[in-house]
C-alpha cells in the first residue's frame, strides 16, 4: 500500500533570517515511515525541517512552512491509501513577512498572526481523500474529550493522542506514550516505549483496522 506521512515542525517566516516554529523533532513521523517501509509499504514522507536522515527507500518532499506542506499534501495524497498526519504544523503564521531583516529600533515589536490552512481538516473535504486517515493530537488538557471530538470533526479513522504537558515523553524525546481512538469508538493504550516500538504498534493497529 501507499502511505503518505507528514512529519516534523513547520517554520513560519518572520523576516529573511527569523521564523516561528515548535519543538517537534520529527522522530515519531520518521519512525512511522521506517516502520511502514519495513512492512513492505511505499512511503512518501512530507517533512518539515528536522535533523534526521530520512529513510533510504522513502520518497521525500522537504517543506518549510504550513502552506508549503498544505500544497505538497494536496498534490501527493491523490495516490495514497493511508495518510498519517504526524507533523506539528504551526497553527499561525506571520501575516506580513518583512522583506528585510527587522531592526531593533523600538522597545516593542508587534507581530500579527493569522491562521495557517488546516491540512488534516482539508483532507476529506477539499482533497476528497477516501483512504484511511490518521491524525495526531498533542494536548495539554482534556485529552480524552479533545481527541474524540477531533477524530469526528476531521473525519479520521484513527486519532493518536499524546499528553504534551509531560516533560518526559513526546515532543523532542526518544520515547512516547499514546492513546488510540478509533472511529468506531474503540480505544487502545500504548504504554511508554521508544518511538520505533510505538510506531510499530500504531502501524499494526492501522493494518488490523483496514
Ligand atoms: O487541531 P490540532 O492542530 O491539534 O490537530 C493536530 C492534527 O492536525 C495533527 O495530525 C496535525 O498534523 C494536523 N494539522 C494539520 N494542519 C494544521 C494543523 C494541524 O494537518 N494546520
Amino acid at each position: 500500500m501507499r502511505f503518505l506521512i507528514t512529519a516534523g515542525p513547520t517554520r513560519e517566516p518572520i523576516d529573511p533570517v527569523r521564523f516561528l516554529s515548535n519543538r517537534s523533532s520529527g522522530k515519531m513521523g520518521y519512525a512511522l515511515a521506517d516502520g511502514a517501509l519495513s512492512m513492505g509499504h511505499e512511503v512518501h514522507l512530507i517533512t518539515g525541517p528536522v535533523s534526521l536522515e530520512p529513510p533510504h527507500d522513502a520518497v521525500v518532499t522537504a517543506v518549510e512552512s504550513a502552506s508549503e506542506m498544505f500544497e505538497a499534501v494536496k498534490r501527493e495524497i491523490k495516490t495514497a491509501d493511508v495518510a498519517i498526519f504526524c507533523a506539528a504544523v504551526s497553527d499561525y503564521r506571520i501575516e506580513e513577512v518583512a522583506e528585510e531583516k527587522i531592526k531593533k529600533n523600538d522597545d516593542e515589536l508587534v507581530l500579527r498572526l493569522v491562521k495557517t490552512p488546516d491540512i488534516l481538516g482539508s483532507t476529506r473535504t477539499e482533497f476528497n481523500f477516501d483512504g484511511y486517515l490518521v491524525g495526531f493530537a498533542a494536548e495539554t488538557e482534556n485529552l480524552e474529550a479533545n481527541a474524540a471530538e477531533k477524530l469526528r470533526r476531521k473525519g479520521c479513522n484513527l486519532l493518536v493522542a499524546n499528553d504534551v504537558s509531560r516533560s518526559d515523553i513526546g515532543f523532542d524525546h526518544n520515547e512516547n506514550e499514546v492513546r488510540l481512538f478509533f472511529a468506531d469508538g474503540r480505544r487502545e493504550e500504548i504504554p511508554r516505549a521508544e518511538k520505533g516500538e510505538i510506531a510499530a504498534k500504531i502501524l499494526a493497529a492501522i493494518e488490523g483496522d483496514l
